[in-house]
C-alpha cells in the first residue's frame, strides 16, 4: 500500500510542477501578445506605430506611387476615357509641349479637364503631390 502512494506522489509532484510552469510561461506569453497592443495609444500622448498607419491613410506625407495606385490608375493606367496612359511619355509631352510644360498639365490637373475630374479625385493632395505623380506617370 505504501510502495503505492509513493508510486503516486511522484507524478503527482512532477505535474504540479508541470503546470506551474506551464501557467508561468503562459502569463509570459500573455503579456508578450499584449505588449504591442499595450503601447500602441494612450489618448493625448504620443502614439507609437501611429505615425506610419496616419501616412498611409491619407493626410499625411504621400509618395507618387501611393497616390497613383489610389487615385490616378483607375483612368491612367488603362487610358480610360481618353485619360494618357502611364508611362506614354510622348502623350504626355504633347499635352505638356501645347499647355506650357509640366506646370500647364498640372494646373489642368487641379481644375479638372473634361473627364478628368479635379485633383484626380485626390482630393488632400497638395499641388507638389500631384506634380509628382504627373511626374512619375508621365516620365516627363
Ligand atoms: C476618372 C478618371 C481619371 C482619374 C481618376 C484621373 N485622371 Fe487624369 N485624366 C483623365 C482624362 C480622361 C484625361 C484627359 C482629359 C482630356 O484631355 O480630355 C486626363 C488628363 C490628365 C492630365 C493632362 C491634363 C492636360 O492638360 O492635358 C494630367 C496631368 C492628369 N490627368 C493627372 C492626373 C493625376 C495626377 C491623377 C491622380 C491624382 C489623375 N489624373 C486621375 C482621367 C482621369
Amino acid at each position: 500500500m505504501n510502495q503505492i502512494k509513493k508510486m503516486l506522489a511522484v507524478p503527482a509532484a512532477v505535474f504540479a510542477l508541470w503546470a506551474m510552469s506551464a501557467t508561468a510561461a503562459t502569463n509570459d506569453d500573455i503579456a508578450k501578445r499584449l505588449e504591442p497592443v499595450g503601447q500602441v495609444c494612450v489618448q493625448g500622448q504620443e502614439c507609437k506605430g501611429m505615425e506610419v498607419a496616419a501616412a498611409a491613410g491619407g493626410g499625411g506625407a504621400k509618395t507618387p506611387d501611393e497616390i497613383i495606385a489610389k487615385h490616378c490608375n483607375a483612368c491612367h493606367g488603362s487610358g480610360l476615357l481618353g485619360a494618357p496612359k502611364i508611362g506614354d511619355t510622348a502623350a504626355w509631352k504633347e499635352r505638356a509641349d501645347h499647355q506650357g510644360g509640366l506646370d500647364g498639365i498640372l494646373a489642368k490637373a487641379i481644375t479638372g479637364i473634361n473627364a478628368m475630374p479635379p485633383k484626380g479625385t485626390c482630393a488632400d493632395c497638395s499641388d507638389e503631390d500631384l506634380k509628382g505623380a504627373i511626374k512619375k506617370m508621365s516620365g516627363l
